[in-house]
């Protein structure tokens, strides 16, 4: 029988992809009308779950447009960092950004652009594409790309940069670092002659999280801050930086689960004021999926569940207003920028790899 959520969420993304292969990260909400490669990546990773290789290898060939249009750019900064320049405030404009146009161009506004994880995002999303849908030579077809790639993040990984959700640019990030790994790693099989150098990158990068990313046993939001953020359950699913059972990946999935869940709802971390601090369906999803690997597939399927009553007319929204961590910046938010975004395409994607998950599709 197929899953009402899953067959809309399929349409839906397909509807908001660009014929570009960008796919939109939320067409109602103004500052969202963009692709981002973080968002994008985790929607072409859904989209092969869900059988659709054909809208993920457009979103891969969009990609390699975006680097090689930015090559100059992204040549002179792996240059600058490489001479021990490393651009003064990471506000600056000189290194890659994280959101573009559908056709590839920067985003210009004030914007924290500097993130590093969307770049090992789609390297990692890549290879689970060619995993998926066997059509291996888009590596051959991409290989500049890759390896513009690859030296952007072999120049840049250690410098502070903004994180997932767009903040504390001063700061490095664990779930950053492993998007960094999960990119270097997957390449490893894919060029031969850079195995070695791609090998010893990504265990650098691993040793560097076990060394300085974690605090009491717990992986920590970012160095120097010790709260606890729902996406550091990315560093096991699906970045493989650590196992699922872990005892640190444990602890930190009981620290979520204590300090972020309310009902089935998942907070991005305690101090969100960003619309109040909602709870994200995307993160819920994720909570779900690592549920589902650990042996609890009820309370999984329960959160499937409570995401299909979410559903709004529009779609899947970013974030719901169940349990707010700080009721008055909700309204200060939507006087100054509207309602919530909604449809958000990350929410359906993330529904669609939670239903994959649990047979549901
Ligand atoms: C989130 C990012 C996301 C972007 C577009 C931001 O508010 O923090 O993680 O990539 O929205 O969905």
């Amino acid at each position: 029988m197929t899953n009402t959520l899953c067959t809309q969420s399929i349409q839906l993304i397909l509807r908001h992809q660009a014929t570009s292969g960008a796919y939109i990260a939320s067409p109602a909400f103004t500052h969202y009308k963009y692709a981002w490669l973080r968002d994008g990546a985790f929607t072409a990773y859904a989209m092969n779950r869900a059988g659709q290789h054909e809208s993920a290898s457009r979103f891969y060939k969009w990609c390699d447009r975006v680097m090689n249009r930015h090559e100059q750019k992204a040549r002179a900064a792996i240059n600058a960092v490489k001479a021990g320049d490393r651009g003064g405030e990471t506000g600056s404009d000189r290194f890659l950004h994280t959101r573009y146009t559908v056709d590839g161009e920067e985003v210009i506004g004030d914007w924290g652009s500097f993130q590093l994880d969307g770049y090992g995002t789609w390297l990692w999303g890549l290879a689970r594409h060619v995993h998926y849908s066997g059509e291996s030579d888009l590596i051959r077809q991409l290989t500049p790309s890759i390896e513009l790639t690859l030296d952007y993040l072999t120049a840049c990984w250690q410098l502070p940069n903004f994180d997932c959700w767009e903040e504390a640019g001063d700061r490095v990030h664990p779930v950053t670092l492993a998007a960094i790994f999960a990119g270097v790693k997957e390449m490893e099989a894919f060029l031969p002659e850079r195995a070695t150098e791609l090998a010893q990158l990504a265990e650098s990068i691993r040793q560097f999280v076990f060394a300085n990313g974690t605090e009491n046993g717990q992986f920590v939001k970012s160095i120097g801050n010790t709260a606890v953020d729902a996406s550091l359950l990315w560093l096991t699913l699906p970045f493989g930086l650590v196992e699922v059972n872990d005892p640190r990946m444990i602890q930190t999935v009981q620290a979520i689960e204590r300090e972020l869940l309310a009902g089935h709802g998942v907070h991005r971390y305690a101090s969100d004021t960003y619309y109040g601090g909602g709870q994200w369906l995307l993160l819920s999803a994720w909570l779900g999926w690592y549920y589902a690997r650990t042996g609890r597939g009820q309370e999984a399927y329960d959160i499937a569940e409570w995401i299909v009553s979410q559903r709004k007319d529009a779609g899947l929204p970013e974030q719901v207003q169940e349990h707010l961590l700080s009721p008055p910046d909700y309204s200060s938010w939507v006087e100054r920028s509207g309602e919530p975004a909604v449809p958000l395409l990350w929410s359906h994607a993330m529904y669609l790899v939670l239903a994959a998950e649990l047979g549901l599709a």
